[in-house]
């Protein structure tokens, strides 16, 4: 059988971070019920002139550098936090990076799955079309009320994966295993912007989801837990990923030691304990880690994934790693990106939560903060204006470490 995967594989998080120590204090709380107890440092927080638009698009400028783009003929979106109820932010992020014409575009939405869902699709369609190639995008911003428990689970990010049949990092097995119940955990009602949640709840369904969706994994492919050497988990917060493998280990009669659970997992937390869930993004973010910062090399080895999308759909999925991965990495810029990021102080994190664009048909033009290459220039009639930022110098000029309404 052919093999289609991930030609290439990047991931953005805005500049700007939140650290919890600060929320902690704020908030009266030990900073280890953060740090430790959900097991996160730092969420990334999107400025005014930052969206899922532009976080994707600058995820897809660097998926897209080493591919032929004329062979792109699909774009899929997953999302649960869309700029439009009509117009698919697939289309926005199409022009931005410069696509062909001769595309399909669309978004996909279930909560945290779009993106895998699409995934799906993209390695079906790429099957019967050996020739083409798929662009998949999955972007979000995560919000929950100030001073809710899901507080602290904030976080942004976007991640951009090209899926080919000339896979160069990860090869994708054509079984999955699929659960869907009607559960009211996490959602989003259209007049909100921050998600309704049943904390506790959701962290139960999650784990029911993850043990419906193994079990037809594994009935079909006759795969074992033990046939995996590293497991990527959807993160909402990296306690749940360790919660959500010990719960696996147990389902499928194996015991493990504290270093097993280490080893199996520790790489694809790391990124995701300093940028915070990124919904649809962030199983892939956690996928990125694992290539990135394993020291071993992961050539030939089996790698399953579990994607959760609240609501709630489950799907347990696995891929082979590509000989030569390493080398289609996007690992230095994700350092450099990591690395140079912005702090917010408390009231800067209260600025750039609250601001909202105007909702009214009015124009307002969005202060410069560093956007990375694509940024949210304003509105204007209800509509979004985007522009490419011209040099990556002159973005990161303003010292915009305080966000500006
Ligand atoms: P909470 O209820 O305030 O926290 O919020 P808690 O009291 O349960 O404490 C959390 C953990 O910290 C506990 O450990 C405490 O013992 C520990 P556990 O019992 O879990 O092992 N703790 C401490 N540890 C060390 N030092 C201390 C300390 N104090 C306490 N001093 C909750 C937690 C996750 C419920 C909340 O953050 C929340 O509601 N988050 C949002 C919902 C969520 O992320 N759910 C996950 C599953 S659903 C999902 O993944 C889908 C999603 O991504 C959306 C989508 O699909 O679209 C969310």
């Amino acid at each position: 059988m052919m093999d289609v995967g991930l030609e290439s594989l990047s991931f953005y998080t805005p500049h700007y971070y939140f650290d919890l120590k600060e929320l902690a204090k704020h908030r009266g709380v030990d900073k280890d019920k953060y740090y430790r107890g959900i097991g996160q440092e730092k969420m990334g927080m999107t400025p005014p002139d930052e969206d899922v638009v532009t976080m994707a698009a600058n995820a897809a400028h660097h998926a897209l550098e080493r591919v032929d783009k004329s062979k792109i003929d699909t774009v899929i979106f997953g999302t649960e936090t869309g700029i439009d109820q009509s117009k698919s932010a697939a289309i926005y992020v199409h022009s931005l990076v410069g696509l062909p014409s001769h595309c399909r575009s669309f978004e996909i939405k279930q909560a945290c799955s779009g993106a895998t869902a699409g995934l799906q699709l993209a390695q079906a369609y790429v099957a019967m079309n050996p020739d083409r190639k798929v662009l998949v995008l999955a972007a979000d911003v995560a919000r929950y009320d100030l001073e809710s428990p899901g507080e602290a689970t904030q976080g942004a990010g976007a991640v951009a994966m090209v899926v080919s049949a000339e896979p160069r990092i990860l090869k994708l097995h054509p079984e999955s295993g699929a659960y869907t119940e009607d559960v009211m955990d996490f959602w989003r009602p259209n007049y909100r912007d921050e998600a309704v949640v049943d904390g506790k709840y959701s962290i139960k369904v999650y784990l029911n989801a993850l043990a419906e969706s193994w079990k037809q994994y594994s009935a079909q492919t006759g795969r074992r837990f033990r046939d995996f050497e590293r497991f990527v988990y959807h993160l909402p917060f990296t306690r749940m990923a360790e919660k959500a493998h010990l719960h696996l280990a147990k389902l499928a009669d194996s015991t493990l030691s504290v270093e097993e659970l280490k080893h199996q997992l520790q790489d694809t937390l790391y990124y995701s304990r300093i940028t915070g869930n990124a919904y649809t993004a962030s199983m892939y973010v956690g996928l990125a880690g694992l290539l990135d910062l394993c020291r071993d090399d992961l050539s030939g080895r089996e790698i399953g994934l579990f994607s959760y999308g609240s609501g709630c759909m489950g799907t347990f999925f696995s891929g082979q790693v590509c000989a030569g991965y390493r080398s289609h990495l996007d690992t230095a810029r994700h350092e450099r990106m990591i690395k140079n990021r912005t702090a917010l102080d408390y009231e800067s994190y209260l600025d750039f939560f609250n601001f909202q664009l105007p909702r009214d048909g009015s124009a307002l033009e969005t202060a410069h903060h560093k956007t990375g290459l694509y940024r949210l220039s304003g509105i204007d009639g209800h509509k979004r204006l985007y522009e490419k930022v011209e040099s990556l110098v002159e973005a990161e000029t303003p010292a915009a470490a305080q966000a500006s309404a």
